[in-house]
């Protein structure tokens, strides 16, 4: 692996594991920690033995949001010339897809963070929260747009003006969570999803986020017409064969993500 100052990065099996590693400043996101989780994204998703990726922080904390103390001395032309939130653009990127597993505080550029991966498992001490507001500035990672696609205009708007937390079971009925989960279990509920992710053909994978993608991108025609192509396209892997194959055998398919 690189040598990562903010960021732990472990293969487990075909699950490829990022977790962010500031404890003193509750994983808060500053230039170096994008640099890292990106480039270690785009590095899962370089290598074929890796199937899903997880992004998680502490227990305490997945991330308390964009580093303040970092961002305090900025200027308007510095924040502009060095773009240092439009880097994390490069985590939508990543073709395979991404498992948050989030314990405590996903605030502001944390739960940007969170929701910029495909699903989101939390612990039920999780508590999200878009409180930019209250230090004079708005979201800057994607918050107003993808929070309200996630949980709809009405809770969006309550949160972003607000800047009040969400606990994990309002972030559960409001869509933003996949699943909640007692706090000790959390980690292992969200391996145990992505080994059982990874396991799953690749090329299908891929072709799935790319289509679940549209559907905040295009038209619901566009969106039908390109699933369409998509699994039409899917019936040349040789994983759909076994896939189809081993259902008509009554035994557990064998894929080697062709
Ligand atoms: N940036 C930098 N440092 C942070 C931080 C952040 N976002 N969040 C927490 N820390 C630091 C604290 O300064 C503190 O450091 P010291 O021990 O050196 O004082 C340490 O982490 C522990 O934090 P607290 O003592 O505050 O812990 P707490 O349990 O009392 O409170 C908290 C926890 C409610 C999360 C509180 O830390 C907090 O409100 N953090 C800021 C949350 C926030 O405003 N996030 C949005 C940032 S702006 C943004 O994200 C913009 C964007 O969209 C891109």
């Amino acid at each position: 692996a690189a040598p990562y100052d903010t960021i732990l990065v472990e293969r487990r099996g075909r699950v490829g594991l990022v977790t962010l590693n500031r404890p003193k400043a509750l994983n808060a996101l500053n230039r170096r920690v994008m640099h890292e989780v990106t480039h270690a994204a785009a590095a899962f998703d370089a290598d074929p033995e890796v199937g899903c990726l997880v992004i998680t922080g502490s227990e305490r904390a997945f991330a308390a949001g964009a580093d303040i103390k970092e961002m305090a001395e900025a200027d308007a032309i510095a924040m502009y010339m060095e773009d240092g939130f439009g880097g994390w653009m490069a985590l939508t990127r990543v073709r395979k897809p991404i498992v948050a597993a989030v314990s405590g505080f996903a605030l502001g550029g944390g739960c940007e963070l969170a929701m910029m991966c495909d699903m989101i498992i939390a612990s039920d001490t999780a508590k999200f929260g878009q409180p930019e507001i209250k230090l004079g500035i708005i979201p800057g990672i994607g918050g107003s747009q993808r929070l309200i696609r996630a949980v709809g205009k009405a809770k969006a708007t309550d949160l972003c003006l607000t800047g009040r937390m969400m606990d994990a079971q309002e972030a559960e009925r409001s869509g933003l969570v996949a699943r909640v989960v007692p706090a000790g279990d959390f980690m292992a509920e969200a391996m145990k999803t992505a080994e059982a992710i990874a396991a799953m053909s690749l090329p299908a994978l891929m072709a799935l986020k790319e289509c679940l993608g549209r559907a905040d991108e295009a038209s619901l025609a566009e969106g039908l017409l390109f699933e369409r192509r998509a699994i039409q396209a899917l019936f040349a892997t040789a994983d759909r064969r076994e896939g189809m194959a081993a259902f008509v055998e009554k035994r557990a398919p064998n894929f080697t993500h062709r």
